[in-house]
């Protein structure tokens, strides 16, 4: 596999805070929290990779089929000599698709997880030589530059996966205000974002039966035992994700299954038998809630796809 992938190390500037400070900061946190970042070293990234794969985790293989579709008209909109820019980049997998319709002189990968990064970006390098490929270790919750060197002048930033979700909404415009800084004027941002539905639906996607999403949720703990001085069992807690309506929102949590004191690098933390650890949540929007929201933040809508059964949408907006 060739190394022609340009690494950009952000860290200093952007990595946000340490999975140490972050511990300790949401396990004192009434009720205890922790963002959903924590999930992905390695071994998170590649069980998101097979909760991908579960046959109720809807989300991943409709986009897919979305973009399929709405390829070209994407590539349309960007125009010839657009370059692409994905965050949370993970496998760069569904970029595919518009890597083929586009055909970007360069290709900027972010992502928070470095090894998987790495892998990932030098894998697209492999399969596409005629692009350039740059990739970045960053947290996109925090204000992003675009690395020197990443030669992309008109940039379509695309961030799939509805991972805008997993900010609440005041989060997510402050987010959209800072890619909007991010981009020159008449830039451009493809955003997939998961649609209210069902719940018995969505409480499956995230409760799947081959339990991958228990082993992701529980693997936070294992990696808290793994990289940081800690005596966390992750065997006394319970996987627990159901769709909160009045917030529109799926919360995951890892439940204690008994009363315990927990030490985190020197610290000790009390779960009552019950007590709940909040993972993540994954905020679910309407077409029109979501199009409101990206317009408070400075884009205005140039398209929308969803799939026949509006399970899942992919908005094409434009910075103002
Ligand atoms: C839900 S997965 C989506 C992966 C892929 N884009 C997809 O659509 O299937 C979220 C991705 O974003 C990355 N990620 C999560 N939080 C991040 C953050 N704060 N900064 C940068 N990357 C982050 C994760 O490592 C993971 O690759």
């Amino acid at each position: 596999m060739p190394l022609s992938v340009h690494f950009h190390d952000q860290r200093p500037q952007a990595a946000g805070r340490s999975l140490r400070e972050e511990v300790l900061a949401g396990f004192a946190e009434r009720p205890k929290t922790t963002p959903p970042k924590l999930f992905y070293d390695r071994r998170g990234s590649e069980l998101f990779e097979q909760i991908c794969r579960q046959p109720e985790y809807y989300p991943t293989r409709t986009e897919e089929l979305i973009l399929a579709h709405a390829a070209h008209d994407i590539a349309e909109i960007a125009g010839q000599d657009a370059s692409l820019v994905e965050l949370g980049s993970g496998a760069s997998r569904k970029v595919r698709l518009l890597l083929e319709a586009m055909h970007p002189a360069s290709y900027l990968g972010i992502d928070i997880s470095e090894d998987f990064l790495r892998t990932s970006t030098q894998r697209l390098a492999a399969d596409y030589p005629w692009l350039e490929v740059h990739a970045a270790c960053a947290d996109f919750s925090r204000p992003m530059s675009l690395p020197d060197g990443f030669g992309g002048e008109h940039p379509l930033a695309f961030f799939p996966g509805s991972s805008i979700g997993n900010f609440d909404p005041e989060e997510a415009q402050a987010f959209l205000a800072n890619l909007h800084e991010l981009l020159p004027e008449g830039g451009g941002l493809l955003i997939g974002v998961d649609l209210l539905k069902d719940r018995e639906v969505l409480e499956a996607a995230y409760n799947d039966r081959a339990g991958v999403t228990a082993a992701f949720n529980l693997n936070l703990l294992e990696r808290i035992r793994r990289e940081l001085d800690s005596d966390i069992e992750p065997g006394t807690f319970v996987h627990r994700a159901f769709f909160n309506q009045a917030d529109s929102r799926i919360e995951m949590h890892l439940v204690s299954d008994r009363a315990q004191d927990v030490e985190i690098e020197g610290e000790r933390f009390h779960f009552t038998a019950g007590e709940s650890l909040h993972t993540e949540n994954s905020y679910k929007y309407s077409a029109e809630s979501f199009r409101a929201l990206a317009g408070r933040a400075g884009f205005c809508a140039l398209a929308l796809w969803t799939d026949p059964q509006a399970l899942f949408s992919v908005h094409y907006l434009q910075r103002a």
